[in-house]
């Protein structure tokens, strides 16, 4: 296990580049089994995701290796093996093989997702989409054993746009008989990235990255090219990091308008910072006025930064209302926040955040991924050292934070526990 030990109260100045978004990677590896052409995948970040991912394309025969921030991948002699447990569940993202496998061979046979527990996290949408798609899809000790005779064409609507759901159907759906329309699908920036990866293999995609999405198969799939799109998480997490302790401090590689929900509620809060082609430049803000927050799909205000914003929360002068409407379990953090001196009453999904409240160093716990981004941002602005333990989960997202932090004035170090 291993914990961070973060000096709080340093200004930061200097640059901080962002990484490709570990969102769209974790689907464009599964993704690439689809062809037995070449891949090269630009633009990936080193995150412990990719590594996983990296793990199960060898169990399947791939050849892929990872160079400069490049992915190259053939798959010629992938096979068709039952993905075990050991594999799938390191990640959430490992179900995406079932999109994919199911495309190429009609059937797949793979044990239960992992990924962080902020919720049920069902993936009842995924099933009964292939279920329609002519897939029987049966759950024994664990696994998912889903066959078909080849994936037929089909229309299917989700209850609610789920970022996996649109992308496993978009996945599945390239090779598959005829036309599919997936109807009010995710609208998330990684979903266009991954259709314009399928597009580049010889897919016939239209629409992705609005609520309406039609993919029309194709029997064969050519080489593919794809440059990861910068990660819109990554990015809002330093922003954050800056309003709180930055002195011009540029964020660098960001799509600004992917993080338009948070810049707004910035602006709102008092928070000055300019935008400069692809960098945003964000200063230390003096005095934060209230703000509420209400977690959303895209474009509105992303439940990955509503962790790390509710830290932000408790330096506002007056009260907040945050909201989380995706996951049921992601307010664990609220009682290492209050530990820490800061003034929150959570209920459910709901908190009410009272500040300014000066937070002190303590010994506080990394739940989960975004849990230990909104513990790492609390040590940083802390007064004294805090120590957040089970970190394993903060570096499976964001790629070297430690020397990125460290870089621009930080001083924190990653020890075993
Ligand atoms: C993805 C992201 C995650 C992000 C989330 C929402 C990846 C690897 N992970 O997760 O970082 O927090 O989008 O932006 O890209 N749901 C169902 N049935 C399903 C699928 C989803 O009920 O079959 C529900 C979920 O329980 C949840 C909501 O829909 O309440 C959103 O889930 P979804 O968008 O699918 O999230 P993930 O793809 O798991």
């Amino acid at each position: 296990m291993k914990k961070l030990v973060i000096e709080g109260g340093r200004e930061l100045s200097g640059t901080i580049n962002i990484s490709g978004a570990k969102n769209s990677v974790v689907a464009l590896i599964p993704a690439s089994i689809l062809t037995k052409g070449k891949c090269v995948i630009h633009n990936v970040p080193a995150i412990s995701d990719v590594d996983a991912l990296m793990d199960i394309m060898k169990f399947l025969g791939s050849d892929i290796k990872y160079e400069n921030e490049t992915l190259y991948i053939d798959n010629k002699n992938v096979e068709n093996k039952n993905i075990p447990d050991k594999y799938a569940s390191k990640l959430r993202a490992s179900y995406y093989f079932m999109g994919s496998l199911l495309g190429v061979y009609g059937k797949v046979n793979i044990a239960s997702p992992g990924g962080c527990v902020i919720g049920s996290r069902p993936i009842d949408f995924h099933l009964k989409s292939f279920e329609k798609m002519g897939a029987k899809v049966k759950e024994v000790d664990n696994s998912f054993n889903i066959t078909s005779n080849g994936l037929k064409a089909t229309e299917v609507f989700f209850d609610f746009p789920s970022v996996g759901a649109t992308i496993n159907v978009m996945i599945a759906a390239v090779r598959a008989k005829g036309v599919t329309r997936i109807l009010n699908a995710a609208r998330e920036p990684e979903i266009e990235n991954i259709a314009n990866f399928l597009i580049s293999m010889g897919a016939h995609i239209k629409g992705a990255g609005s609520g309406t999405i039609e993919i029309e198969g194709v029997n064969t799939l050519g080489d593919g090219e794809i440059t990861v799109i910068p990660d819109r998480i990554e990015a809002g997490t330093y922003v954050i990091i800056g309003a709180l302790l930055g002195k011009k401090l540029k964020i660098k590689g960001v799509i600004s308008e992917h993080i338009d929900s948070l810049l707004y509620k910035l602006k709102e809060m008092g928070v000055s910072f300019k935008i400069n082609g692809d960098t945003i430049v964000i200063s230390k803000c003096k005095s934060f006025k209230p703000v509420n927050i209400k977690t959303t799909v895209y474009p509105g205000f992303p439940t990955d930064l509503g962790q790390p914003m509710s830290t932000l929360l408790t330096q506002c002068s007056g009260e907040c209302v945050f909201e989380e409407t995706i996951y049921e379990n992601r307010l664990r953090h609220i009682p290492y926040l209050n530990a820490m001196g800061a003034n929150i009453n959570a209920l459910d999904k709901k908190a009410v955040v009272f500040g300014p409240s000066q937070l002190r160093g303590r010994k506080v716990k990394a739940t989960d991924l975004r849990a230990g981004a909104s513990m790492l941002v609390a040590g940083m602005i802390a007064k004294g050292n805090t120590t957040v333990t089970n970190v394993e989960h903060l570096l499976r997202g964001y790629e070297r934070i430690v020397d990125k932090l460290n870089d621009v004035g930080g001083n924190i170090k990653l020890l075993d526990e």
